[in-house]
């Protein structure tokens, strides 16, 4: 071990140590003291104390277990880290580009920081000014000497696939059982058409990736799926011609904003621009941005905020790319009290602040474009569809299978626990509302949005809720229960 990865594991230990030991006394002072006393400790003691606001300080969280009581109103001003999907870009970018990128509010969270141990493998030099500020200098990419293990990071592993194909050196991607599980084919079938040589393990992780000239190709996407759609546009800035992708639905299009902002030719065209285009260029030029913050993470504060009685919760600074915001049409079609302002531009994306109140639900019917546009959302949107009045009815969501868990299956057996009925169907669910949780025990699965939307369940769940494997909520959105703490909610973590 070298003396910088010591240091980093002893500044790991220390960091995990001291939030242990000041949670440990938040908890006996909430026990001394009366309810209203405590919640007024918790408020003061875990923002001065803990310090790092809604990113935390970048140590995954060590708290396995969220114990959720309901009654808390969740009110006051918040923010949410960083978006995961373009702090992923973001360090891959900024290794393949010439030159010193600087990327400020980075998610420091699980998933990216896989992405980013991956392209310090390669050789990108990262110099971590704190946990969500880094510099970067890329263009020198060189071989790892051990497989890139992308962890639990599905849109790491593939977007960084298609990075690699252009490379003249071999690599091996790899990730937790989990990602093992998550198919593959959706990106090896295009990257070969492109002349990519890469071996994978049926059909799945890990690939094995070996130098190859890249050709161009046109290629008809049969899904909807940013992570398809940027790997081959990734491995498009490597081929010999222009390299175009159609997609069948508005997959999230940070790559193509990113990539334009740092010189590439890249066009859209068709219908509603789905046909996207990508030169080669010889090198991109290095990014300076602010990461906005996170539109799925700020999704489960929203839900939270419309199920939870008395609650007034504004999410400052949250990126409102149309690619992202299914889920805000949703529930406002569904009846929610949301509002937004503060419109503006960060890092080429349109940010804005979403105040939301508890409301009134009612059911709808939910398909099509909606879906891709709010693909990571349909585990939350189960907990607002359960208070809705009527029936909401999902399809056209098969992909939810293929998630870091089955999230149909996976969601409607735990709401089940919690006392929900639920009709899951093949490419969606249906749900009669009103329906009122009872509340139990229930399991995270090692999924981040499973964990955080049965969270959110319980706090609406007349005997609470306890969510075991909840750690994982640290994969996208570490701070979440002290996010959701410091907005009032009646819940600690463990
Ligand atoms: C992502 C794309 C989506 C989404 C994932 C992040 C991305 O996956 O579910 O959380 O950053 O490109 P698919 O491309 O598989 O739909």
């Amino acid at each position: 071990m070298t003396i910088d990865a010591k240091a980093r594991l002893l500044l790991t230990f220390m960091c995990d140590y001291s939030r242990d030991c000041l949670e440990k006394i938040c908890i006996i002072l909430a026990m001394s003291n009366t309810k209203r006393r405590f919640r007024t400790r918790r408020r003061s003691l875990f923002p001065s104390l803990l310090g790092k606001g809604a990113g935390g300080d970048g140590v995954k969280s060590k708290h396995n277990q969220f114990k959720i009581r309901p009654g808390g109103a969740l009110r006051g001003e918040v923010t949410v880290p960083g978006d995961k999907s373009i702090s992923h870009r973001a360090v891959m970018l900024a290794a393949i580009a010439r030159g010193r990128s600087e990327i400020r509010n980075w998610l420091a969270a699980g998933d990216t920081e896989a992405t980013l141990g991956a392209i310090r493998d390669l050789g990108a030099t990262i110099e971590r000014h704190d946990a969500t500020t880094l510099s970067i200098e890329g263009g020198g990419l060189r071989q790892s000497a051990s497989p890139l293990n992308l962890m639990n990071a599905g849109t790491g592993l593939r977007l960084l696939a298609g990075i690699m194909a252009g490379q003249d050196f071999p690599s091996v991607l790899d990730g937790s059982a989990q990602l093992r599980r998550r198919p593959m084919k959706r990106i090896t079938d295009p990257l070969k058409l492109m002349g990519a040589d890469i071996e994978s393990k049926d059909g799945g992780c890990p690939l094995h990736i070996h130098p190859a000239a890249l050709k161009g190709i046109r290629y008809e996407m049969p899904i909807a799926s940013a992570q398809v759609k940027s790997a081959i546009l990734l491995a498009g800035l490597y081929g010999d011609s222009p390299t175009t992708v159609i997609q069948p639905g508005p997959a999230r299009d940070h790559t193509e904003r990113m990539l334009r902002a740092l010189g590439a030719d890249i066009s859209e065209d068709g219908v509603d621009g789905n046909m996207i285009t990508v030169a080669p260029i010889e090198a991109l030029a290095p990014l300076d941005l602010t990461v906005p913050g996170d539109a799925s993470s700020a999704a489960f504060l929203l839900v939270a905020g419309l199920v939870t009685p008395d609650s007034d919760l504004v999410i400052k600074g949250v990126n409102l790319n149309p690619t992202r915001t299914g889920l805000l049409d949703v529930l406002d079609e569904m009846g929610a009290e949301i509002s937004l302002s503060n419109l503006d531009e960060q890092a080429g994306e349109p940010i804005g602040d979403v105040r939301v109140q508890t409301s009134a639900l009612k059911g709808i019917e939910i398909g099509g474009e909606t879906v891709v546009r709010m693909i990571d959302e349909f585990p939350i949107l189960m907990v607002a569809a359960l208070r809705a009045e009527g029936e909401t009815l999902v399809r056209d969501a098969r992909e939810l299978r293929v998630k870091e868990t089955d999230r149909i299956a996976v969601m409607a057996a735990e709401l089940r626990a919690l006392g929900a009925d639920i009709e899951e169907r093949d490419d969606g669910f249906r749900i009669m509302g009103p329906q009122h949780l009872i509340g139990g025990q229930v399991d995270g699965h090692d999924d981040h949005r499973i964990a955080m939307s049965l969270t959110v369940a319980g706090l609406s769940a007349a005997e609470g809720a306890i969510v075991t494997d909840a750690a994982c909520a640290g994969d996208s959105f570490p701070g979440f229960a002290e996010t959701l703490i410091n907005c009032g909610a009646n819940m600690i973590a463990t």
